[in-house]
């Protein structure tokens, strides 16, 4: 069958040139976005008079149509169509003969690709957003459940000091939070329009680009027609934001494998949300865990897919730029599938006190506090820390921890202890003394719950959910 733009050519390609080219297959989740987009097209070529109001609105009714054709799956989508927007066009001039073909009056699909893309990435952020949300309430209901129980704090994966679980879920909480942030910050540049730019230079036509973005919600118009249609910076940054979603949740991810380990089992997973092994009877695998950790890779490489395209094209308009939808839907795919898996996971997730509290009993991880102990008494911190030092490794060569060593003990590495020390290294009091703003506290993780709730219940009222 000859193209819609014959003309220059036969119009007529081989079928294996058809199949490559062809974009139908993945951009028809854009229908929406491309029909919404042409209605507001015709509505301003009518308000501008570059057809008439009568033609206008019958264009319009056409679209609205064809939008509810789709949408009941009386009008399938034509996958031997090139494109989306090659598609709906041709619908609407089959429904209403020469008035259709008005319809690409003062535009080119280089600004209708551009437009259809950023509607379509701009609500598919506002549901990332609302995702996120849903997992920081259930990682902040685990925090509120879990505040004062003791676990050792890790770092290079070595106890360090005492914390207590809530505040250790507060931190995702914290990253989540940015997370949503950043994506408000992009969702400001993805809703620019770039509809008016046509080909690449602008239009001959008085059109008016204010009326089009205004009817599509678009905070404003781009400045500059070629940048318009060669512009995917939004899809790069969308990626970007989504890359550190998902780094975010593979750490997440990463601690959890840990934790409902045999070794640590400081979290069982429920059985919903866990595997077994086809062979090893004993085996409860964090398969959901693993697998959003393998994803963080998938979607890391449509970041890398789109930066490697756009990297030395040249202006305007090039077919490359077709290439950026698939990393995106995919991206966007994987981060809101593994956000619904991941907060079912979590919510319904236990955490075992007693084991916490037995690792954190081995580690020695309240000889800070023993330290400050002796810094409370008069001496430097440097020779407090060295004191302390001496008395771990005396433990662990006699088989004992802080708590075991006898006042006598003590006193032979300093006359300044006295009995008040064991309230001093007691793990729970370890915890609560550290009151300070962020700190690991259960009154200071009560802060940070009450702030974070405020925090959401602000956010949600600013993406007008309920
Ligand atoms: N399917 C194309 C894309 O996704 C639409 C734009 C085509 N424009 C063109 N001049 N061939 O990029």
């Amino acid at each position: 069958m000859s193209k819609m733009w014959a003309g220059r050519t036969e119009g007529v390609t081989s079928s294996l040139a058809d199949d490559f080219n062809s974009s139908i297959r993945f951009d028809q989740r854009m229908y929406r976005e491309d029909i919404t987009g042409s209605m507001a097209h015709a509505g301003m070529l009518g308000a501008t008079g570059i057809i008439t109001e009568d033609e206008s609105d019958k264009l319009i009714d056409g679209l609205s149509e064809i939008l509810s054709d789709i949408d009941s799956g009386k009008l399938p989508i034509n996958p031997d169509c090139e494109d989306i927007h090659m598609f709906v066009e041709e619908v609407l001039t089959s429904r209403l003969g020469d008035l259709g073909k008005k319809l690409h009056t003062a535009r080119s699909r280089n600004d209708q690709v551009a437009l259809d893309t950023r509607m379509y990435t701009r609500s598919e952020i506002t549901s990332i957003q609302e995702k996120l949300i849903s997992l920081c309430e259930a990682v902040i209901d685990k925090a509120e459940e879990y505040k004062d129980y003791v676990m050792p704090g890790y770092t290079h994966l070595q106890r360090a000091q005492p914390i207590t679980f809530g505040h250790q879920l507060m931190c995702y909480v914290e990253m989540l939070g940015r997370d949503i942030a950043r994506l408000s910050d992009a969702k400001v540049r993805v809703n620019v329009s770039p509809i008016g730019s046509c080909a690449l230079a602008g239009t001959t036509y008085h059109t008016d680009r204010g009326y089009e973005a205004n009817k599509l919600g678009f905070d404003s118009v781009s400045g500059n027609s070629i940048d318009g249609v060669s512009d995917r910076d939004f899809v790069c940054e969308t990626l970007s934001d989504l890359s550190i979603i998902m780094m975010h949740l593979s750490r997440f991810s990463e601690e959890i494998v840990l934790w409902s380990s045999w070794e640590f089992k400081f979290v069982e997973l429920s059985d919903s949300f866990t595997t077994g092994s086809s062979i090893m009877p004993q085996k409860k695998n964090p398969d959901m865990a693993e697998l959003v950790r393998g994803k963080t890779g998938r979607v890391y490489g449509d970041l890398i897919t789109i930066l490697t395209v756009l990297k030395g094209l040249p202006l305007a308009y090039n077919k490359d730029m077709q290439e950026d939808k698939e990393c995106l839907f995919d991206g966007i795919d994987t981060v809101k599938m593994c956000l619904d898996v991941f907060t079912g996971m979590v919510s319904s997730m236990k955490a075992n006190r007693e084991n916490m509290l037995l690792a954190a009993q081995k580690g020695f991880i309240n000889a800070t506090d023993l330290a400050d102990y002796l810094v409370r008494k008069g001496l430097p911190f440097r020779s407090a820390y060295k004191i302390s030092g001496r008395i771990v490794a005396k433990c662990i060569e006699t088989g004992k921890v802080l708590e075991t060593m006898t006042i006598d003990e003590y006193k032979e590495f300093s006359e300044l202890f006295e009995s008040d020390l064991y309230q001093e290294i007691d793990l729970k009091n370890c915890v609560d003394k550290r009151i300070s703003e962020g700190g690991t506290s259960v009154s200071s993780v009560e802060k940070q719950i009450a702030q974070a709730k405020e925090r959401i219940s602000n956010l949600k009222k600013g993406l007008e959910l309920k």
